[in-house]
């Protein structure tokens, strides 16, 4: 059930049977109401998350930066890169999100390719506008 619902998440739809398997196992859903810090910036980072209902806003400071909805991902810079969370994550509706520990999510990052480019390409875009927002 719950891997035949990560199959219709776009992060995930490259991946195989058994690959699913792997992430199901490794990965908690969890509910979030409105108002959550899911991410607080410049706190030390122990998770990853997928978002599979609702919106969060990402935000540097006071200013919001982005929004994230279903199908997108976030907390893996502090994860890979940072250590601390490069900005605050707050959800704005009632969400459903997908949890992965630091270990867990570094073990599928380095395992499967589909997922490491898509979280590259993601790095990559967000530290442009990060650095576009310090500068502005
Ligand atoms: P992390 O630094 O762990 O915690 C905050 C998260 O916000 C960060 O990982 C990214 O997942 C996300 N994030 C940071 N900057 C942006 C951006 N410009 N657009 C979308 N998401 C971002």
């Amino acid at each position: 059930m719950f891997e035949a619902k990560l199959k219709d998440v776009p992060f995930f739809s490259k991946l195989s049977k058994r690959e699913l398997a792997t992430v199901a196992q490794q990965a908690d859903e969890v509910d979030v109401g409105v108002g959550r810090a899911l991410a607080v910036e410049g706190e030390f980072g122990r998770e990853f998350f997928v978002i599979l209902d609702g919106t969060a806003e990402v935000l540097r400071g006071d200013t919001v930066i982005a929004e994230l909805g279903p199908g997108e991902f976030f907390g893996e810079m502090a994860l890979l890169d940072e250590d601390r969370r490069t900005a605050t994550v707050k959800s704005i509706s009632p969400m459903k999100v997908l949890v992965m520990t630091r270990q867990s999510f570094r073990d599928i990052d380095r395992a499967m390719p589909e997922i490491n480019a898509a979280v590259l390409e993601a790095i990559n875009q967000r530290r442009a506008a990060l650095q576009a927002a310090n500068a502005g």
